[in-house]
């Protein structure tokens, strides 16, 4: 692990660039898992499969102005527009939005996590399912600007690789059980193409960095889920299997609401 550090331009531009690139290769390995294919849509949380149809942790979506951040090719965003809310996706890669709209018609929004571009108080609720928020470099900000657009006692819910996997190698096998790296280290990982240029940024934050920027921009930590791996799930996705999710955690959703 090198000790670059990557500002929120450069963090950007490589999701930007990456996201593009890997579009189709993303829907290849996880489009059915996803249900991005589905005209209803489907709310799958994390690898481990938690499906808000179940969780509820948005709690009543119907008739509610919701902005989903980082929604990719959108399945998410279908869902909850198939239950009555008046959901927004927004990405920062146009490959990914495009996959979505070839399902069918959504609004959706081209534009970073970082600066939403929105009113203030133009939501009752913001959600990301892995979108976004591991790779800003700006976090605390970023939860600043959803604080933002939220209205008083607006809810806010994201899920993020567990920061506990940060000290285990990427790997869903026996490697990927022993700890090789600082849980402390901050410094992000970062993939570069043949000209030097990041294509793949993913900002690492402690348990306690997260809960620190959630509070600082005006959040109340509401719960934590760590959800467990299904018995009966033998799907692996990157470093996340069975094995691994036997032993530990591979996802944190944190639930919080903005303070009225
Ligand atoms: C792992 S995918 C998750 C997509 C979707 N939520 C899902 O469950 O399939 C991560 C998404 O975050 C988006 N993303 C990365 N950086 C972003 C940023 N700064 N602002 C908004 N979206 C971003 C990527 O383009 C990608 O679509």
């Amino acid at each position: 692990m090198s000790n670059e550090s990557i500002g929120s331009a450069e963090s950007d531009r490589a999701s930007r660039i990456g996201w593009d690139d890997y579009a189709d290769d993303y829907h290849r390995e996880h489009g059915a898992f996803l249900g991005v294919e589905s005209p209803d849509g489907a709310f799958i949380w994390s690898p481990e499969k938690l499906d808000e149809a179940d969780a509820r942790l948005l709690g009543d979506v119907a008739g509610r102005t919701v902005l989903e951040i980082g929604c990719g090719s959108a399945p998410c965003t279908r869902w909850l527009r198939n239950h009555g809310a008046k959901a927004v996706g927004l990405d920062i890669s146009a490959a990914m939005l495009r996959r979505g709209l070839s399902v069918g018609p959504l609004p959706l929004v081209q534009a970073s996590a970082e600066r939403l571009p929105f009113r203030d108080a133009s939501f009752d609720i913001a959600c990301s399912a892995f979108g976004g928020i591991p790779f800003v470099a700006d976090s605390a900000g970023t939860m600043r600007e959803v604080a933002r657009v939220l209205k008083p006692g607006g809810r806010w819910v994201f899920s993020v690789n567990h920061p506990m996997r940060w000290i285990f190698p990427d790997n869903p096998g026996p490697e990927g059980l022993v700890a090789e790296y600082s849980y402390f280290n901050r410094t992000p990982y970062v993939e570069r193409d043949a000209n030097g240029d990041a294509v793949y940024v993913e900002h690492h934050r402690t348990i306690g960095d997260r809960v620190r920027d959630l509070v600082a921009a005006g959040f109340r930590l509401v719960d934590l889920i760590e959800p467990e791996w299904p018995e009966d799930l033998t799907e692996e996705w990157g470093q996340w299997s069975p094995l691994r999710g036997k032993i530990f955690p591979g996802t944190a959703i944190f639930v919080s609401e903005k303070v009225s």
